[in-house]
């Protein structure tokens, strides 16, 4: 029986050589210098919901780290201005607006998409809504309007790109998808959220059986699971005093999510660090689901 852990690398497949220039690995991971493992200049990545938020958190990230980075939300305005910013800051930005809720919406997007490159290294499904009201008040609309986004989507746009992710894959460089999901779909959330967080557990399952199906194509899918970030959907809670004061209590580490922790993650995921991870939920959330 062979110890995986031990095995001399150079008697395995996984990162034995450099296959053509490619971030695949090298010989006994001699060039394995940490700008090499998480560098993810020169992708072309897509996030939704990229507008603000962790979205804009994460393509921040990816612009910054010399990315060509295409966000869409439906606000055209609050899109186009994130891509401005972004793009003066330095990165590469282009803005989309779509309401990636509707067919049409997601047409419009894989459409853009294609037009700006034939293939995608990275597909960030971050776009997410939520609705909260007390059981006995609790729409059936609330489902569809949170099902639409949080999961429909995630599944649509996923399908709709797989040609120009799979363009993407090289030997040992996987093509990456990351969905966003929550905390909310690990363990039960506090807040009257009942379709949300049955959104986001369908999500953290997605994940899992579309890695499966697509790990042969050479494409990874894998989920982050935020805790408690600072965003218009947050503001709720973390611009209440008392609210903030009793979320931060459940949080071991005793702070909310930053923009450095959600693209820190993201960016992991997308480089050669994170190639060898499929189907995997990664919470990000200050130890708040370990502690449970
Ligand atoms: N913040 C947290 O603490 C937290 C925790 C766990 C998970 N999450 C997840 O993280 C993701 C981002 O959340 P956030 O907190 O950053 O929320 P947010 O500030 O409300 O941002 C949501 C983003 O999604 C876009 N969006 C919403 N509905 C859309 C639609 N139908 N079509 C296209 N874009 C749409 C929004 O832009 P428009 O409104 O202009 O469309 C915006 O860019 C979500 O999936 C959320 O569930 C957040």
């Amino acid at each position: 029986m062979t110890n995986p852990d031990t095995t001399n690398p150079d008697t395995t497949n996984a990162g034995a050589t450099n296959a053509g220039g490619t971030n695949a690995g090298a010989v006994n991971g001699a060039t394995m210098k940490p700008a090499a493992l998480f560098d993810v200049s020169g992708k072309t990545v897509v996030v939704t919901g990229g507008s603000r938020g962790i979205g804009l958190m994460i393509a921040r990230g990816f612009a910054e780290s010399g990315a060509t980075v295409v966000i869409s939300s439906r606000k055209a305005d609050a899109c186009r201005q994130a891509a401005e910013e972004l793009s003066a800051s330095g990165g590469t930005c282009i803005a989309h607006p779509a309401d990636l809720s509707t067919p049409d919406g997601i047409a419009s997007l894989v459409e853009r998409v294609r037009e700006i490159s034939p293939r995608i290294d990275v597909l960030v499904n971050n776009a997410g809504a939520t609705w909260g009201a007390p059981i006995d008040e609790f729409p059936d609309s609330a489902f569809d309007k949170v099902f639409d986004v949080n999961v429909k989507a995630v599944f649509a746009l996923t399908q709709r790109l797989l040609p120009e992710l799979r363009a993407a894959s090289r030997e040992g460089d996987p093509a990456r998808v990351i969905n966003i999901g929550s905390v909310d779909g690990m363990t039960v959330s506090a807040s009257d959220n009942f379709s949300y967080g049955a959104s986001k557990a369908a999500v953290h399952m997605l994940t899992r059986k579309l890695a499966a199906v697509t790990a042969a194509d050479g494409i990874t899918v894998n989920a982050i699971a935020p805790g408690p970030f600072p965003s218009k959907m947050m503001a709720y809670a973390l611009d209440d005093p008392e609210l903030r004061s009793g979320v931060l209590q459940r949080i071991p580490l005793g702070r909310t999510g930053t923009p450095e922790d959600a693209a820190g993650t993201a960016i992991f995921l997308a480089s050669r660090a994170g190639a060898y991870l499929t189907g995997v939920v990664i919470p990000v959330d200050g130890g708040l689901t370990g502690a449970r």
